[in-house]
């Protein structure tokens, strides 16, 4: 078995939020400076609330994870980052409305104190957005390099070695991977001449990369799924991950489906709508955004079913999934979710699945434990695509030789058993052979 030697910690670890003053970066910043303080508790991360099997069932070893792995610490986080206007993280805190004025005063005096860096914007890429706080350059390349010089006097000002970078900012119109994207020289080519398929979400992925930052794309934005990007992450030895937090309504499905194929029960279709009032649901509001949204949405139903393998269950079905602008729900989203199922000799079944969530409550810990696991698996010689991160993603990245894995529990175990190797434990396979367990 391949092992892997992890480094030590050294101090802290920087964390760079591209979106820094969005809902999800606010919420999540507000909880961990609560959490630092002892007045909250870390629900909902895998990181710091989840536990991993060691060994035998039987040998009833259930550590921590954050016991068993080397992670930094939630009290050693440095933030900063980049948005696109000039206001502190308790402004838009306070405009994003997902916490109460008390869990916002815990957190206050620190919210204050983090003011984003200029970003990196062009309206053509996110039209329902102005960007009054951007950086200027002739060319896209120019604009990369920029980035490159805040990464590096962010770790000169914070004194650090490491610094991991998440994309929480808003989603780009949609961009599928063309010539430019396919090698680092064509890319490089055109970043210098402003190629129109280069995205800001992508200059950012580049800096990232060059200054050995591992970068993490919350967004369904191309941004570093592209295959000149992918190289360059290989030839640094940087990890990367992505695409589209999977908080909501896909998290859902991707618990349903594999339990209608476990059973062989036939799908005739499945509709999903839903309706929240943030700035997100305003940014998808335009079309452009929205299909990159809808192509990260539709793939996971037809991945997990395997329509070739299984026609008469589900050769034929219909998917449809909307997104619904409704200012009045705020972050506050509403999800429903009609499924048309069918059983033993054709009959037909209904699931009704109503999910009254709240986006940025269930993407705040996803953000927590991606830095955490970026960290680690940069500092255990880990590079390129980190496909065992998929649990957190709707549409995970993979590489060209395997398809993506939706399914939730498969994409758990995935994890947990990437976690025992690193720690030079046996993987679990779940066998029981003549009362042996594997
Ligand atoms: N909340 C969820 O459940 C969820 C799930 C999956 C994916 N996402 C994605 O996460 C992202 C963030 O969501 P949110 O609800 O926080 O959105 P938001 O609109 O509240 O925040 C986005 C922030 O990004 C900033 N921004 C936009 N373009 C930028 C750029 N080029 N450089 C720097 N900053 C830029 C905006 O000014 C804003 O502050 C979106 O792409 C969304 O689709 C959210």
């Amino acid at each position: 078995m391949e092992s892997y030697t992890i480094q030590k910690l050294n101090g802290k670890l920087g964390v760079l939020i591209v979106g820094l003053n969005g809902a999800i970066s606010s919420t999540f910043l507000a909880g961990v400076f609560a959490i630092q303080k002892g007045l909250a508790k870390p629900i909902g991360s895998l990181t710091q609330m989840g536990t991993v099997r060691i060994g035998k069932r039987s040998d009833n070893n259930f550590p921590l994870i954050k016991d068993f792995v080397p992670l930094t610490s939630v009290d050693d986080l440095i933030f900063g980052g980049w948005d696109i206007r000039d206001e502190s993280c308790y402004e838009a805190a306070q405009y994003a409305k997902v916490l109460n004025e008390n869990d916002l005063n815990n957190a206050a005096e620190e919210l204050k104190s983090i003011k984003p860096m200029k970003g990196v914007f062009d309206q053509t890429y996110v039209k329902r957005l102005t960007g009054t706080y951007v950086k200027e350059g002739k060319t896209k390349y120019d604009l990369m390099m920029k980035l490159r010089e805040d990464i590096q006097s962010f770790k000169t000002q914070h004194s650090l070695d490491r610094v991991v970078v998440i994309w929480a900012a808003s989603t780009e119109t949609f961009i599928s991977v063309g010539e430019v994207h396919k090698t680092k020289e064509a890319f490089i080519k055109g970043m210098k001449n402003n190629h129109p398929e280069i995205s800001p979400s992508m200059l950012y992925a580049y800096a990232s990369i060059a200054e050995g930052a591992p970068y993490f794309n919350g967004s369904p934005s191309l941004s570093v799924d592209a295959p000149a990007i992918v190289e360059f992450a290989n030839e640094m030895g940087v990890p990367v991950a992505g695409k589209d937090f999977k908080t909501g309504q896909t998290l859902v499905k991707t618990v349903i489906a594999p339990m209608l194929k476990a059973r062989l029960l036939g799908l005739n279709g499945w509709f999903s709508t839903n309706i929240l009032g943030n700035r997100d649901g305003e940014v998808l509001d335009d079309p452009g955004s929205f299909k990159t949204k809808e192509e990260s949405k539709l793939s996971v139903i037809d991945s997990i079913l395997q329509p070739e393998l299984y026609p008469d269950l589900y050769g034929t079905y219909y998917h449809k999934v909307r997104i619904n602008y409704y200012p009045p729900r705020g972050d506050n989203k509403e999800g429903w979710d009609n499924i048309d199922i069918f059983g033993w000799l054709g009959y037909p079944m209904q699931l009704k699945i109503n999910f009254l969530c709240r986006d940025s409550i269930l993407a705040a810990p996803i953000v927590l434990d991606l830095i955490l696991f970026a960290d680690l698996a940069k500092r255990s010689g880990m590079k390129g695509i980190q496909d065992w991160m998929s649990l957190f993603f709707k549409s995970p990245m993979h590489s060209d030789d395997v398809v993506p894995e939706h399914d939730l529990f498969i994409q758990m175990m995935k994890l947990k058993n990437t976690l025992r190797k690193l720690m030079n434990e046996s993987p679990i396979t779940h066998l029981d052979s003549n009362g042996i367990e594997h």
